[in-house]
């Protein structure tokens, strides 16, 4: 199946601690928690957006059709959406990119690396994506630790380039299906 089938038709993906799912109006009181912290944009060159310091109104917006593949993260004891996945700038259903963000009190844990790990194995296992890639700012060790402890090949560096929207120092970490396969 093609990821963007998915888009409409959300999976669920389970760890052993987590869930990803689609986010429904009933997390609106758990992302008021977290959505809105500066923190977690201290890398992505902007702050929150309104809909993100008001979760309520991600919810409100008439549903459009989007190309990008985002789900919630939530802790599997408790129900709690503690983080965010997408994938996104899908190419032919064979490249896209990847891009997670968790809670402040849900860093540090692993999670991170649980919940990469396994929506690229989604992405391998269940769709057509051949390659999965991401830009991370030289000084966000939390992130490429994490995908590199996902498999993730640091693929080069951009000095000076734009990533999101800042300019910075940036590495580019990418994975192919082939690479899971062969081990
Ligand atoms: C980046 C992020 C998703 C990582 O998830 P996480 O659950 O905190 O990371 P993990 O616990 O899986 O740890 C991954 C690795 O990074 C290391 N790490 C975690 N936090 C770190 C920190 N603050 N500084 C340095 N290394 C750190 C861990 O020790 C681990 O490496 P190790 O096993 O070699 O020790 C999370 O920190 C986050 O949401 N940050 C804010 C948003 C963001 O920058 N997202 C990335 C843009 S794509």
């Amino acid at each position: 199946m093609a990821l963007a089938d998915y888009i409409e038709n959300k999976p669920v993906i389970e760890t052993e601690r987590l869930i990803i799912r689609e986010m429904v109006p009933d997390d609106v009181p758990n992302l008021r928690q977290w959505m809105g912290d500066e923190q977690i944009y201290e890398y992505w060159g902007k702050g929150p957006s309104k809909a993100e310091k008001d979760p309520e109104l991600l919810f409100e917006k008439p549903k459009r059709l989007t190309k990008s593949f985002h789900l919630g993260i939530a802790e599997k004891k408790t129900n709690r959406v503690i983080g965010d996945i997408w994938v996104y700038l899908i190419e032919n259903d064979r490249m896209a990119s990847v891009a997670l963000r968790l809670a402040r009190s849900a860093q540090g844990k692993g999670y991170g690396t649980e919940s990469l790990s396994a929506m690229t194995g989604f992405c391998f296992e269940k769709t057509e994506l051949q390659r999965l890639w991401a830009e991370v700012d030289v000084r966000n060790t939390a992130s490429w630790r994490m995908l590199e402890k996902c498999g993730y090949q640091r693929e080069g560096m951009i000095r000076q380039g734009k990533m999101v929207n800042t300019w910075c120092d940036y590495y580019i970490y990418g994975i192919l299906a082939d690479d899971v396969r062969e081990g």
